[in-house]
């Protein structure tokens, strides 16, 4: 394929030499425009979309929980390997950690999450998960499988790509998304200590495939849980005077919760408090010793996280304490961290929407509105500046697909190409982009002739 064939080597080399020449010069921006519907046209083929295919099905076939992601982590190397690309494992458990391009910086990082979720998975199909009581129901199959493909598509027009790929993409697959804080585990391993900016995605069933979504700033919430045992003295249901009713403290507890949104908080700073749990008797007659209730808190800001954190121990506390009962809270911090806010940066949302609408189309550039939802991809933007968005895979000429984490959640395979094209291409622009205006970059220039 003549691929970058409308690129002489010359104007990439003037490209490096002076890189703000990329934007008085509409000769480079415009050759550098075609770069993301080049690599788009690479991974339509039908090769590649059916190699991707196939991987993301073996996925399916065999989900793995969060830090069990051993097969996962396996086919992966497999992969890389297959098309020589280097990389660190174990990171993280079995998170792998693979480098394409110089080596050297700069250094930009594209990340999947590679964990499945406990739940049976109701889709009847040929490739429905062989696990029972195991799921991909939150489409990370399909994240992995469109890194790998970035991975191929970059590795694949290496040669090509030397006068771009002026330094290198990092490919972070991590595990235990969902409530393990994998990307926790990424950070303090070191992995992204030289990047300078990283890229995500998620699937999202309610945007239209073709068409992308995000927005700068808060995009997502930040996220932690709750469970507290409230407890009693139990005994019969008809001599309540010789009880302390847990199932009754514990009920004025949860409305008390519901006032620390709809009484506490600013009405325009969106918070969530949710009672999710609630387990306590099994009798008819008896009234039990304990209740244990627990949820989910979530907020746009750190402060107000832990503010409602904070007051969350203190109602539950309060409100028991009022009917005689005793109260032990846990936020199981270890197995499960808060997650922070996901806030994208600006600068980044700019280079998506020139990257993204390169390759769609402007008008397939939508805006997201923030959602209570969280990510623990806001762990990478802790440390660098990070930049999250949604991938449509809706045809509206097919029946509507579930909702994340539905037992019936569906992947639409045609996404695959925009995914892995659109990796390919935040990291390759960005690498061109975002070159330092370093003056050794003329001696380099020197050098190479
Ligand atoms: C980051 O760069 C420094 C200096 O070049 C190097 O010593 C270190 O190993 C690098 N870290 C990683 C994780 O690549
Ligand atoms: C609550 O804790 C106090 C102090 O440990 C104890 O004396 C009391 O019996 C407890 N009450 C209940 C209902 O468990
Ligand atoms: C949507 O589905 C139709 C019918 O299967 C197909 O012809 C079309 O290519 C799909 N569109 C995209 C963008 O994949
Ligand atoms: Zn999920
Ligand atoms: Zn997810």
């Amino acid at each position: 394929m003549g691929f970058f064939k409308w690129v002489s080597p010359v104007v990439v080399l003037l490209y490096l030499v002076d890189s703000a020449l990329v934007y008085s010069s509409s000769l480079s921006s415009n050759d550098l425009s075609k770069i993301p519907s080049e690599l788009l046209d690479f991974a339509k083929a039908p090769v590649i979309v059916d190699w991707m295919v196939g991987i993301r099905r073996k996925l399916h076939e065999n989900p793995e929980l969060g830090y069990e992601e051993f097969k996962t982590s396996e086919l992966i190397r497999a992969e890389l390997d297959k098309m020589g690309v280097r990389y660190n494992y174990p990171v993280a458990v079995t998170g792998v950690v693979g480098f394409i391009g110089t080596g050297k910086p700069p250094f930009v990082a594209l990340r999947a999450d590679m964990d499945a979720l406990p739940m049976q998975e109701m889709v009847e199909w040929e490739h429905k998960s062989k696990i029972p009581g195991k799921m991909h129901a939150c489409g990370h199959d399909a994240h992995v499988t469109m890194l790998i493909g970035a991975a191929k598509i970059l590795q694949e027009h290496h040669e090509e790509l030397k006068f771009f790929l002026q330094g290198t993409v990092v490919l972070v697959f991590q595990p235990a998304e969902e409530g393990g804080g994998g990307a926790a585990k990424i950070v303090s391993a070191g992995a992204l200590e030289n990047v300078s900016a990283i890229f995500g995605l998620h699937v999202d069933p309610s945007i239209r495939i073709g068409e992308v979504a995000s927005r700068s700033g808060p995009i997502l919430a930040g996220s932690g849980i709750f469970e507290a045992v409230i407890s009693g003295k139990g005994g019969h249901a008809a001599i309540p005077q010789h009880t302390i009713d847990p199932i009754l403290a514990a009920s004025n507890v949860i409305v008390s919760l519901q006032h620390l949104v709809s009484r506490e908080a600013d009405p325009l700073d969106s918070q969530v408090v949710t009672v999710a749990k609630f387990q306590g008797g099994g009798a008819f007659n008896v009234i039990p010793d304990s209740v244990t209730i627990g949820g989910s808190f979530r907020a746009f800001s750190k402060e107000s996280f832990m503010q409602l954190r904070q007051r969350i121990v203190e109602v539950i506390t309060g409100q028991a304490a009022v009917q005689r009962c005793n109260a032990t809270i846990h936020f199981y911090t270890e197995e499960r961290p808060f997650y922070p806010v996901t806030v994208n940066d600006k600068n980044l949302h700019g280079h998506f929407r020139k990257v993204a609408g390169d390759m769609l189309g402007i008008d397939n550039v939508c805006d997201k509105k923030p959602l209570m939802a969280a990510e623990d991809f806001a762990f990478y933007q802790q440390v660098v500046p990070g930049y999250f968005f949604f991938l449509g895979m809706q045809n509206e000429t097919r029946k509507q697909l579930k909702s994340f984490h539905s037992p019936y959640f569906e992947i639409n395979e045609d996404m695959f190409p925009y995914g892995a094209a659109l990796h390919a291409s935040l990291a390759v622009r960005y690498l061109l982009d975002f070159q330092p205006k370093d003056p050794l970059v003329e001696g380099k220039y020197h050098d190479e002739l």
